[in-house]
């Protein structure tokens, strides 16, 4: 049974599809891509259907991340149905997340990112790089390999 695991951001055109795509990357590099299923999404539907941000694309690209995914909202019925764990990525997210719930076992499944990080472990948020610089989008990059290092070191245990 593959572990499911979805994204979320407010845009799904910046953080989480880099998540995904960073997921995807690491999980490929260990073979381990029989185990997962992985996706994301976002709060927001403003930019459905819209590729990733261009200047998120670029930044991730220079690491060797290939940001394909499509934004597409959060559906809660079918979305806390289909995934086991589902990642905001700053506290906004987790609490829009909570509210859409309607069970307890649905509210297990939510997740803040930050809380995989390791080396990165006095943040509390991957912080919203849209309206900002470069540097923005590096720090996206540089908290969510954390991340998902650390996430998959968990889900190895
Ligand atoms: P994301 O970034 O949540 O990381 O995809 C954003 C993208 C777009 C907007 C906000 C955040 N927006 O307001 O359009």
């Amino acid at each position: 049974m593959k572990k499911r695991i979805l994204f979320i951001c407010l845009g799904n055109i910046c953080r989480s599809p880099s998540a995904e795509a960073i997921m995807k990357h690491y999980v490929k590099e260990r073979g381990m891509e029989d185990l997962f299923y992985i996706d994301s999404a976002g709060i927001s539907g403003y930019h459905s259907g819209a590729p990733a941000d261009e200047r998120m694309q670029q930044h991730a690209i220079r690491r060797g991340y290939e940001l394909t995914s499509l934004s597409r909202k959060f559906y809660p019925d079918a979305d806390f149905e289909n995934f086991d764990m589902i990642i905001g990525m700053d506290d906004l997210n987790v609490r829009d997340l909570r509210r859409m719930a309607s069970t307890k076992e649905e509210r297990e499944k939510i997740y803040k990112m930050t809380d995989f990080c390791q080396r990165f472990s006095y943040r509390n948020s991957v912080p919203d790089p849209y309206y900002g610089g470069d540097a923005g989008f590096e720090l996206v990059l540089d908290l969510l390999e954390d991340a998902v290092e650390g996430l998959l070191e968990r889900l190895e245990d």
